[in-house]
């Protein structure tokens, strides 16, 4: 038997416990050795390392991903994508979605994980065509959460599709660590008698404290991956320790091809960079301890520190319980989405705003609205009809496939609005995808360049 480890730090674990605050040039010496690991793939780019180079740490994303490639010629590397929303929160049109995935690929990307926050398929496939066009591991993935309609035959229903789709392996995605051991032992074995022989990937979070036990029952029902952070970087809102996992697999006489004294030397590296994050306070210690609300209210951590945040903000904390059941009952007329970005979002400023009112839907957002007009895609369950009549009248939903699909100028737009300031095809891309911090970190770099050439001039007289 054997099982394979994704490792997290550079993507993932950053996220989760440091907001992705991790620069390059911090981690660069030890790619080298990294690679000498033998992780299934190396999670580093994707999900939010793209809008954190560009916005906060001054670095061009696609130059991050060249040079972790360079010094990672052996391992696969691999990255988080939100399917037609790419990086983001909105739609993006297919011919976009396709260039940002050669682009990817052309730097440097061997494996696209591709989710999207309905799990509405139709809003994967884009994403995955163009990975397989451009060679690419396409991995799809679903958005795991429960309902009372997200069954295992669900789940189930869901992979059979993704494979039918072509998708070389799936993952099952607990972004908020809800997903309990004997839940992740009756998924994967009802999963796997399914699909066959084709590799299933398991992916949560330590938050409620389950990770483990979940990752244990998972192995007993046959998973081929999952993924973990090198141990000082694990636990709390990341991922289970990379090592502590090798340790267990190993008593168990399971192979997982890892390198111990490699595993040794990456987490020796790691480690003071993490008391450096302690210490000025980047890492906050919440982020690393057991919080079993989620587990309790039967919402994600981070929604509930965020309501608790703006009802605070408000003065209305007297307000909270009543908050917290609401949230179901807006869940069930949304149809049951999954809660992770943007529905956790939406979900809970709508369950917030229902309560102070004192009457649900007197106001909606904006978009939830959009929700409703089906810009989002298709829900996971019908939706409240009554709501629906509210916000559409007589307007029927959109079909967001045909909007994506529609000749567009998005490229041309985005190519002319910033002349000489772009470089590349892949500065372009940036700007497409964070047009305000893709602008300023050109505008920054053009500066230093032009600061570097001054000190030159004055050297040389
Ligand atoms: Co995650």
């Amino acid at each position: 038997m054997r099982v394979q480890l994704t490792e997290t730090v550079l993507r993932d674990a950053n996220q989760s416990l440091i907001a992705t605050r991790l620069p390059y040039d911090k981690y660069e010496p030890i790619l080298s050795t990294m690679d000498k690991a033998g992780y299934y793939s190396v999670e580093c780019w994707g999900g939010a390392t793209f809008d954190s180079c560009l916005r906060y740490l001054h670095e061009d994303p696609w130059a991050r991903l060249r040079g972790i490639r360079k010094n990672m010629p052996n391992t696969k590397l691999q990255m988080l994508l939100r399917g037609q929303n790419l990086l983001g929160y909105k739609h993006y049109p297919d011919d976009i979605v396709t260039k940002f995935v050669e682009l990817s690929v052309k730097n440097g990307i061997d494996i696209i994980r591709i989710f999207d926050a309905l799990n509405d398929f139709r809003n994967i496939k884009t994403a995955f065509e163009a990975a397989k066009k451009f060679g690419a591991t396409a991995s799809g993935c679903i958005s795991y959460t429960q309902s009372p309609v997200h069954t295992v035959a669900k789940y189930v229903e869901m992979c059979k599709e993704l494979q039918q789709m072509g998708f070389d392996t799936i993952c099952l995605k607990d972004m908020a660590g809800t997903m309990g051991p004997q839940e992740a032992y009756d998924l994967i074995s009802g999963v796997k008698d399914a699909v066959g022989d084709m590799p299933i990937i398991l992916h949560t979070h330590c938050t409620t404290g389950m990770a483990y036990m979940t990752y244990m029952k998972a192995i007993e029902a046959g998973i081929d991956v999952i993924d973990t952070a090198t141990s000082c970087f694990s636990g709390g809102t990341s991922q289970p320790a990379t090592e502590t996992m090798h340790f267990a697999l190993q008593q168990m006489g399971i192979e997982d091809g890892l390198e111990e004294r490699v595993l040794k030397q990456v987490n020796d590296f790691f480690k003071p960079i993490k008391e450096a994050y302690v210490a000025d306070g980047t890492l906050n210690p919440k982020s690393l301890a057991t919080d079993s609300n989620a587990l309790v209210y039967k919402v994600p951590g981070g929604m509930l520190s965020n309501m608790i945040a703006n009802l605070t903000d408000m003065g209305a904390m007297d307000k909270f319980d009543a908050a917290l059941t609401e949230i179901p009952k807006v869940r069930k007329d949304l149809g049951y989405p999954p809660l992770v970005t943007p529905l956790s979002q939406m979900v809970g400023n709508q369950a917030v705003t229902n309560v102070l009112v004192g009457e649900p839907y007197k106001q909606i957002s904006n978009e939830i609205k959009a929700y409703f007009h089906g810009e989002y895609g298709i829900a996971p369950a019908p939706v409240s009809q009554e709501l629906a009549k509210k916000i559409l009248g007589d307007q029927q939903p959109i079909d967001c496939r045909t909007v994506d699909a529609r000749k567009n100028t998005v490229w041309a737009d985005a190519a002319a609005e910033l002349g000489d300031l772009a470089r590349s095809e892949e500065d372009v891309m940036s700007y497409i995808c964070f047009p305000k911090q893709a602008k300023d970190y050109f505008q920054y770099r053009k500066e230093q360049e032009e600061r570097t050439c001054t000190y030159t001039l004055e050297a040389l007289d």
